[in-house]
Parts: C-alpha cells; structure tokens; sequence
C-alpha cells in the first residue's frame, strides 16, 4: 500500500449567529478559519480531512450547516464530517453528507489508499443530552466488519471518547457504552491502526489491548486534563490543533500540531 495522509480535526462548534460570539469562552470562527488556511498551506500532501463532530454549536437552524459547508470548501481536499453532541446529525447529515433522506445515524464505509475507514455517529437525537452511544444495530453492523476475514488496515473514527479517561468530571459524557464497542473492536484488533475520536478538546492516547484511541484539539477552546480531575479546566493557550495522520504498509503515525493564532 502506498503511504496515506490525511487531517484529523474536530470540535469547531462553529457558531454562524453573530449573536451569539459574544458567549462565555468566545467566537469560535476565528479558530476554524486559521485552521483552515494553516491546512491549505501544508506542505505535504493530504489525501483527504476527517472531522469528528461538533461541527457547528447547538444550531438553532438547518441551514446553518449550509453555511458550515461554504466554510469547509475553502479546504483543497474532501471532508469527511461526524455529528457530535452539538450537532444535529439529521441536519448535518443532508447539508454535509448530501443524503436528501437521513438514516437514523450517519454511519458509513469508505476507503482510502487501500485502507478500511468506518465512521460511527455517536451523537443521540436529544437536545442537550451530551453522553454518546452507539444502537445495537450500530455495533451490529461494525461487528459484521470486524468479525470479516479482510486483510486491508482499519481505521475507526466517532465523536466520543469512548473509554474512561479518569477524568471524573467528564465520566459522565463519555461513550455510554464504549466498553461494548471496544470488545467489538477486538475482533479486528490485528489490522486495526486507530480509533479516532474527539469530544474532550485535547490531544489524548489511550491505549488499551493493543488498540490506540486517539483524540484531538479542538479548533475553538481547548481542555487540559489529568487523572483524578474533578472540575473543567481550560487551557489558557486558544491555539487550535489538529493532528497529521500517516499511514504505511507497517507504521502509523500521528503527528500533534498547533496553529498559532
Ligand atoms: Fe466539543
Ligand atoms: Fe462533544
């Protein structure tokens, strides 16, 4: 297989009301405009850029991911987008997915540079509900992909943390049922590369099994956790990040990058 690269970038809550930019922690355009032309100037070659939800900040209107899509053009190279607990995946799903009807969830398959990529839509259809899961038939149909005899690399991606981070303030709006997506992914354990995640607004590894699980800053605010945590802390830094994922026939790397604003 030749080497694959793509962008990992996620939590833009991007906030298309001019109102409402004068919130608490601040616009959020800015972050995801610097973000944007930082990636359209890297010198490397990107295949395509995976966004893990939270596109847009509790929209009030469907046609506020249209103007999510405008500002997601300006990038030189496809976006694949995932609805997190900010978003409305039914919305998100006709604007940026194109899909006229939406399924009940925006999962979906695609490849890539000869890898398997299977994204999960984790967000529940419940305003202010920001605990992910994932249906039973959700775990079905990744079962069904797992438990296949294909020899290509996988990647997983979803908004969620799926696994405990330690951080007990954050517990409770982690995956609700991550511990039965992670037995899941053991099935496909010896070709799966990543789990991709974002949600927690920072750069975190956590390995488990052999199966990393991966996330990213956010282009808006970012969080800095440790163990045993019990309140919210920001990060005093607005920098937006993204991470540079490359894949090759044997290695997987994943750089973590800040765009200075
Ligand atoms: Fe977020
Ligand atoms: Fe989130």
């Amino acid at each position: 297989m030749q080497a694959l690269t793509f962008v990992h970038i996620s939590d833009s809550h991007v906030m298309t009301d001019p109102d409402r930019t004068g919130m608490q922690y601040g616009p959020s355009l800015p972050g995801t405009e610097a973000l944007i032309r930082e990636i359209n100037g890297l010198p490397c070659q990107i295949d395509f850029v995976l966004h893990t939800g939270d596109v847009l900040h509790d929209p009030e209107r469907e046609e506020e991911y249209q103007q999510a899509l405008e500002l997601y053009r300006r990038l030189s190279v496809p976006v694949h987008f995932l609805p997190g607990n900010h978003d409305r995946s039914d919305w998100l799903q006709r604007a940026l997915l194109g899909r006229e009807a939406p399924a009940a969830h925006a999962d979906r398959e695609f490849e890539a540079g000869g890898v398997q990529f299977l994204l999960l839509d984790s967000s529940v259809p419940v305003v202010g509900e920001h605990q992910g899961q994932l249906e039973p038939e959700q775990l079905a149909w990744l079962e069904q992909r797992c438990a296949a005899d294909d020899p290509r690399p996988l990647v997983v991606a979803l908004h969620h943390n799926p696994l405990s981070l330690l951080v007990p303030w954050f517990e409770h709006i982690v995956l609700r049922n991550g511990e039965a997506l992670h037995e899941v992914l053991l099935l496909a354990r010896n070709r799966l590369r990543c789990v991709f995640c974002g949600h927690i607004h920072e750069s975190s590894l956590t390995l488990r099994d052999g199966i990393p699980y991966q996330s990213v800053r956010s282009s808006w605010l970012q969080m800095q956790t440790w163990f045993g945590q019990e309140h919210l802390y920001m990060e005093p830094l607005r920098w937006p990040g993204y991470n540079l994922v490359t894949l090759t026939e044997r290695d997987t790397f994943v750089r973590h990058c800040r765009v200075r604003m």
